[in-house]
């Protein structure tokens, strides 16, 4: 839709930018902190491009003064990041850590004598490493209680000063990642484990949305998904199916369980066909249709393009993980859907597709078919930066993905989504899961890499300037 005059982003608009525990606050075993599934999978050869992982990562534990003053300086509105279960729950229940407690008190304290608002995100994929070995975490339905207490914990100490609140992220990416391509913890290549484990991440999902509403009336809740909209290949009905099957199998699944408790007929068919289908007990389904999210968050970094996939056509990808452009291969599901190059993108060098207007797409669509406000709670540009002499790093190219996504949030805007928010990710550079230190997202370059943690020096890249005018502004500015 074009529109002869873009409405203006509105007067509260949640200018912010993002981060995980595991991936920026290292201190992974300080303060009486115990073990997440991440501390020990990093640790086995071959899961992690060099062998990197989070034990120091950017130190943010010890320098979230330094990084928050930074939020400040910038002018950020709100600023989202991960609790790690395993500091307030070392064993993932039981026991409870004070001193894990006393961290993000003092971090949202700082953020709130700073007028930037905490979004917290309670699960950003490090379950405690006892609770996988007590009962395989999520694949056993001991977790859901396990997870609304340590939920609610939160809830109780930190819901006076959190107003907005994230609860599974990308459950979609955990599972997948986890149970299908056996890549993320607990790396098992199994179907049907991974569609029970999501079954009952969903149960968990509402339950502790259900506490919430007891415990934060006043707050406002809902998962992060990551959401890729599928596009067909071209007007070949057969492609248009595929990318029906891609949309309904890799993002209704999920989100039509969140805004509406169903699970997606076709597809749900299917998995019963192939004895895939997850196990309901009585009770599930009443449970997540009466949990219903305050917003759908949505993370978008980049759209996929399907074609017809026979019945014996490809299966899993190779994926990307040392940003040598070309090296993932296409995806698919053999009578669904397969993955094909969109000739009209280009792709970052870790071979994902730059698409800002595909994130008007995504918001449009969930706008559409859940009639939710939305808040976008990730989307950056994973790049190889270059740290020039005197402490300068001239990211243009981060600002002009940033630039042309905003351009679409306003479109959407425009056009009349109800758009919270926009967390960039992320604030400062950090470790990314699978492709170590040189995959760079941050405005502020964090001086170390795969080899060591050298000094964590904090520079701020040209894109921090940027951003701090978009902000002042409440919009986009002319940079010429
Ligand atoms: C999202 C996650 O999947 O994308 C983040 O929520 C992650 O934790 C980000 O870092 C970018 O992915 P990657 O693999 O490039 O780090």
């Amino acid at each position: 839709m074009e529109h002869k005059k873009m409405k203006s982003f509105p007067a509260d608009f949640l200018w912010g930018s993002a981060s995980a525990a595991y991936q920026i606050e290292g201190a992974w075993d300080q303060d009486g902190k115990g073990p997440s599934v991440w501390d020990v999978y990093t640790k086995e050869p071959g899961t992690t491009y060099k062998g990197t992982n989070g034990d120091v990562a950017v130190d943010h534990y010890n320098r979230y003064k330094e990084d928050v003053a930074l939020m400040a300086e910038m002018g950020l509105k709100a600023y989202r990041f991960s609790i790690a279960w395993s500091r307030i729950l070392p064993e993932g229940r039981g026991k409870v850590n004070e001193a894990g407690l006393k961290f993000y008190d003092r971090l949202i304290d700082e953020l709130l004598k700073h007028d930037i608002e905490p979004v917290v995100t309670v699960y950003h994929w490090d379950v405690p490493q006892a609770l996988m070995d007590a009962y395989g975490a999520w694949e056993s339905r001991q977790i859901i209680e396990d997870f609304n207490h340590y939920c609610s914990i939160l809830f109780e100490r930190y819901g006076d000063r959190v107003k907005h609140w994230v609860t599974l992220n990308e459950q979609n990416i955990f599972v997948g990642l986890g149970y299908r391509s056996g890549v993320h913890p607990p790396g098992v290549k199994d179907l049907k484990r991974m569609y029970q484990a999501n079954h009952i991440a969903n149960v968990a999902n509402a339950k502790v949305i259900q506490s919430f509403r007891k415990l934060v009336p006043d707050g406002k809740v809902g998962p992060s998904f990551a959401y890729s909209p599928a596009y067909p290949y071209n007007s070949d009905p057969s492609n248009v199916i595929a990318a029906e099957n891609a949309e309904e199998m890799n993002s209704h699944w999920w989100m039509d369980i969140y805004a509406w408790g169903k699970y997606p007929q076709a597809i749900w068919n299917y998995l019963e066909d192939h004895g895939l289908a997850p196990t309901i007990e009585d009770g599930d389904m009443e449970l997540l249709a009466s949990a219903k999210p305050d917003f759908m968050g949505l993370n978008y970094y980049q759209t996929a393009t399907y074609e017809y996939n026979p019945l014996d056509g490809i299966g899993e990808a190779k994926m990307n993980t040392t940003g040598k452009k070309g090296s993932s291969s296409d995806t698919g599901v053999p009578g669904l859907f397969k993955t094909i190059k969109n000739p009209f993108l280009g792709t970052t060098d870790w071979d994902w597709t730059i698409d800002p207007k595909g994130l008007r797409v995504a918001l449009r669509r969930i706008a559409n078919r859940y009639q939710l406000p939305i808040l976008i709670t990730e989307n950056g540009l994973g790049a190889f930066d270059t740290l020039e002499d005197g402490d300068v790093v001239n990211d243009d190219y981060r600002i002009d993905f940033l630039e042309s996504h905003l351009d679409e949030i306003q479109g959407a805007i425009s056009d009349g989504v109800d758009v919270l928010g926009y967390c960039t990710w992320s604030f400062t550079d950090l470790l990314s899961w699978l492709n170590g230190y040189q995959k760079r997202y941050g405005f502020v370059y964090v001086n170390r890499d795969e080899d060591g943690p050298k000094d964590l020096r904090r520079i701020k890249k040209k894109s921090f300037y940027w951003y701090q005018d978009v902000i002042k502004a409440n919009g986009l500015v002319d940079r010429n």
